[in-house]
């Protein structure tokens, strides 16, 4: 009998391990040929609701639905084996009780095949985090600058710069991290909030826009690699410019068909040889 030796993947109780110790390296993914790339590179991949701005155009993300969601986050798991894959519930698949988060946390975990969901909030949605931990939902919670709240919050500006939304937003990453949720995402606040939450709670924080003392950072792929050319938020590292890479390969290309260099050659089935027709007797 073959003993099956499958790589396994980083697993959500490896990733609660790292609190203070190797920092977390986690990005986006929403697509099979791009995760096929990040996989080996990164400790979790998170199939963001972002991608209703960077892969369908819209100008927020409150358009996306659950079945996107799990589609996106299906063709993830596909292609990898090695990242831990977190799929975002959207915007108005969970808010409305902890049940509605059940429901929409189970369709995710099982038609896609990830370990864990995201969900954004802080004090409000403590029981709902609850709610999923104690029936073996691994959640991920996400405070301070909350896209799904962008109406309430007047834009995407950071947070936590005034006491009084300093001291809610403290409150609500302990409160989701006492909930339960097995790590936590600190969104665009004032750096030393993310710097002080990160102490007062034991679970791992993986700022986006949050502090070098977080426990794990997280870009959106297609901000770091200049796919994304909307507005780049302060907190991004553009690592490459894609962008202009795809402008140049459209040009080159268009220049080629234009001018009869493509396709060459190389590039067509010749047809096949005909049998030589037999000697006439
Ligand atoms: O949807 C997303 O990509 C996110 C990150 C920005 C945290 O939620």
């Amino acid at each position: 009998m073959s003993v099956q030796t499958r790589p396994r993947r980083v697993s959500v109780t490896q990733i609660q391990a790292r609190k203070g110790g190797d920092k977390l390296v986690c990005l986006t993914a929403y697509t099979a040929s791009v995760a096929r790339h990040l996989d080996q590179e990164v400790d979790l991949l998170l199939v963001g609701d972002s991608l209703a701005m960077t892969v369908y155009g819209f100008d927020s993300t409150l358009p996306v639905t659950l079945d996107m969601m799990i589609a996106h986050g299906a063709a993830v798991v596909r292609v990898t084996e090695h990242a831990l894959v977190t799929v975002d519930l959207p915007f108005g698949s969970y808010q409305a009780s902890p049940e509605q988060a059940f429901h929409a946390a189970a369709r995710v975990l099982a038609e896609t095949g990830c370990a864990a969901v995201k969900l954004e909030g802080g004090e409000e949605m403590a029981e709902t985090v609850a709610f999923l931990a104690r029936r073996g939902v691994p959640v991920m919670g996400h405070v301070g600058l909350t896209p799904q709240a962008v109406n309430a919050l007047g834009g995407y500006r950071s947070r936590g710069h005034a006491e009084g939304e300093r001291d809610k937003i403290m409150r609500d990453g302990v409160a989701i991290a006492e909930a339960g949720a097995f790590s936590l995402v600190i969104e665009g606040t004032a750096e030393s909030l993310a710097r002080e939450l990160t102490q007062a709670v034991r679970v791992p924080t993986i700022g986006i826009g949050g502090s070098p003392a977080c426990d794990g950072q997280l870009l959106v792929v297609d901000d770091m690699l200049g796919l994304f050319a909307e507005f780049t938020p302060k907190f991004v590292k553009r690592y490459r410019e894609l962008g202009e890479e795809i402008r140049m390969a459209a040009r080159d290309y268009a220049a080629d068909v234009r001018h009869g260099r493509f396709p060459a050659a190389e590039h067509t089935y010749p047809a096949p040889r005909r049998p030589k027709p037999a000697a006439a007797e």
